[in-house]
């Protein structure tokens, strides 16, 4: 069978051939793959260096999760490894069955954001009905999911902060309330959070980008010796670096929750969650049109050039195989 496979860490990822897989427990079923997304967690394991040190495996083949037809013909998404591929194998407790009204690009697009959101939102941040949200990020794929889906879960009001003007009036359509630039100087952009927060005060921040803008959001939500609003920030991802520096009295002078979201830090039973409620609730929403999302589709026999491929403006690189 075809399939994207990368040999050799650090090496570029080739479009070859290899063998079926075979399943050798009851617990691994096939699949016959239509369609995987290109995720930066796929770029990030293929590149030796993902936090969870999902990249033990060399040679292996590329893909993460993805949508297809399991054997007995039913059509589901499912997680698993080597996805970017005619065939795969995926454990029977990490597949979600699709509803009509999805289509499989759609589908496999969806999930990893759907990760990076509502389980931040819901298990790290335990947003309530009514509440503020900050997305720091949100002109991302992911973000852009986030944004629909804090509504969806009873956000009052969505902040949508991004440096990409177009990418943010766009999100003003998706529910944000609210649009903040980063790329201002950074006492205007400190001024901004800290109009709205005034305003509105913030519950939870879900943060996609880390590095300064991460700095700038702690910094102006700063106390002055008074009570504080009770804020919970949650690191999603790490766009504009994995580091950041943080003020010790900045921490002391608020009431700061900071936490993190993504493998490892979810519990068994909000992992279960996830595959019992949150992803078949999301894409019945989806094909119901009621979250949307954009994708590049490219074929398999192109991945070996197109799969670094830069795709702007929130959109997702799907490969349909
Ligand atoms: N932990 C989890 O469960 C989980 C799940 C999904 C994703 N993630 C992580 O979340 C992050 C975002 O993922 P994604 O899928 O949304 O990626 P994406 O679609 O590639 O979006 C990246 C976003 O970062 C923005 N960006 C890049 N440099 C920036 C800068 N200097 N200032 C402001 N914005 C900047 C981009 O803005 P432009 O539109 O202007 O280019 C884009 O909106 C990644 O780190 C990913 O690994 C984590």
């Amino acid at each position: 069978m075809k399939a994207a496979v990368i040999y050799q860490k650090g090496e570029n990822l080739q479009y070859a051939n290899v063998a079926e897989p075979v399943p050798k427990t009851e617990n691994e079923l096939l699949i016959t793959v239509t369609a995987a997304a290109i995720k930066h967690f796929d770029k990030s394991v293929a590149s030796g260096k993902h936090y969870s040190g999902t990249d033990k495996t060399i040679a292996r083949i590329i893909g993460g999760d993805g949508v297809g037809v399991l054997t007995d013909g039913t059509r589901v998404f499912a997680l698993g490894g080597g996805m970017i591929a005619e065939k795969a194998l995926v454990e029977k407790d990490r597949v979600v069955l699709l509803p009509a009204g999805i289509d499989d690009v759609t589908a496999a697009a969806l999930p990893n954001a759907v990760a990076g959101s509502a389980m931040a939102l819901r298990f790290r941040a335990g947003i309530q009905q009514g509440e503020t949200v900050l997305i720091n990020g949100a002109t991302g794929f992911t973000g852009r999911v986030a944004v629909q889906i804090a509504k969806h879960y009873g956000a009052k009001k969505v902040i949508a902060t991004g440096r990409n003007t177009q990418s943010l009036e766009e999100l003003l359509q998706l529910g944000a309330d609210e649009i903040i630039y980063t790329l201002q100087e950074d006492e205007q952009f400190i001024t901004a959070i800290k109009q709205v927060h005034t305003i509105t005060p913030i519950d939870v921040i879900i943060d996609y980008l880390w590095g300064h803008t991460a700095e700038l959001i702690l910094a102006s939500l700063k106390g002055n010796g008074a009570f504080t609003h009770k804020t919970r920030f949650v690191s999603v991802g790490s766009v504009t670096g994995d580091k950041l520096q943080l003020s010790a009295e900045n921490l002391r002078s608020v009431d700061l929750l900071l936490t993190g979201s993504g493998l490892g830090s979810w519990s068994k039973e909000e992992m279960h969650l996830l595959f019992a409620e949150i992803l078949p609730e999301m894409f019945q929403l989806a094909a119901k049109s009621k979250i949307k999302v954009d994708t590049e589709v490219v074929a398999l026999k192109d991945i070996e050039t197109l799969w670094q491929m830069n795709v702007p403006n929130g959109r997702r690189l799907v490969v349909k195989i």
